[in-house]
């Protein structure tokens, strides 16, 4: 009898730990609800090639946000053939003085610089930064959940290339978070020790107060 609970015991771990392959694939149809593990699948028959191909990093980028960039993500929303995937990209143009500020994701990121002069870097649990001055070529790890920006230090206008190993990484920009949204600046003032007068500088320049 004990033998055979434990059969079960082991059965029961080989079940949840098995990561059988059932289909090759599933594009997303972002039409069907989502759950943790994505979208439902696109009827198969009515995929092509175009499903697998995302075109959203053609051309010139246009710089008017406050920020000085523009990122153009291709994320399962954009891409459904990421669905389930575990990875996703973006493109990340700067004007000349352009940073992407500070923020984080829900997985580890990867950048190659592709054009101008960066400084990149992250903020570990400790609060150590570790950051760098990145050339064309350059390749910079952004460990899971970590605090990470990068700033153009360059005289020209910069491009990079992050690659995310989950389908949906989503962004959390601390600034915007604390002061474009719905946090009353009372609140914000108090959890970031800012004085009230720089909160409301804040939220003007987001348009929130
Ligand atoms: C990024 O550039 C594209 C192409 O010029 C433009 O359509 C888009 O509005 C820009 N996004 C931002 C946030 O500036
Ligand atoms: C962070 O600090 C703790 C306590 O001082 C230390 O044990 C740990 O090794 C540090 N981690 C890193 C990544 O430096």
């Amino acid at each position: 009898m004990k033998n055979l609970t434990f059969s079960f015991f082991i059965l029961f771990l080989l079940g949840s730990h098995s990561n059988a392959i059932e289909i090759d694939y599933c594009v997303g149809d972002p039409s069907l609800p989502r759950g943790p593990q994505g979208y439902g699948c696109k009827d198969s028959s009515t995929l092509t090639v175009d499903d697998f191909i995302f075109t959203g990093f053609r051309g010139k980028k246009s710089i008017t946000n406050i920020f000085q960039n523009n990122i153009t993500t291709a994320t399962v929303i954009e891409y459904p053939a990421l669905n389930g995937q575990g990875i996703s990209m973006a493109r990340l143009d700067f004007g000349v003085g352009g940073v992407i500020p500070v923020h984080s994701h829900r997985t580890s990121e990867i950048i190659v610089v592709v054009k101008g002069t960066i400084i990149a870097g992250f903020i570990d649990t400790n609060n150590t930064a570790y950051y760098k001055t990145l050339e064309v070529g350059d390749v910079m790890i952004f460990p899971q959940s970590m605090l990470h920006f990068q700033v153009n230090v360059g005289r020209t206008v910069a491009t990079a290339y992050v690659s995310l190993n989950g389908a949906n990484p989503a962004v959390q920009l601390t600034p915007p978070s604390l002061f474009a949204g719905n946090l009353p600046a009372e609140l914000a003032s108090q959890i970031t020790l800012l004085s009230r007068k720089e909160v409301m500088r804040m939220k003007r320049l987001f348009g929130t107060a």
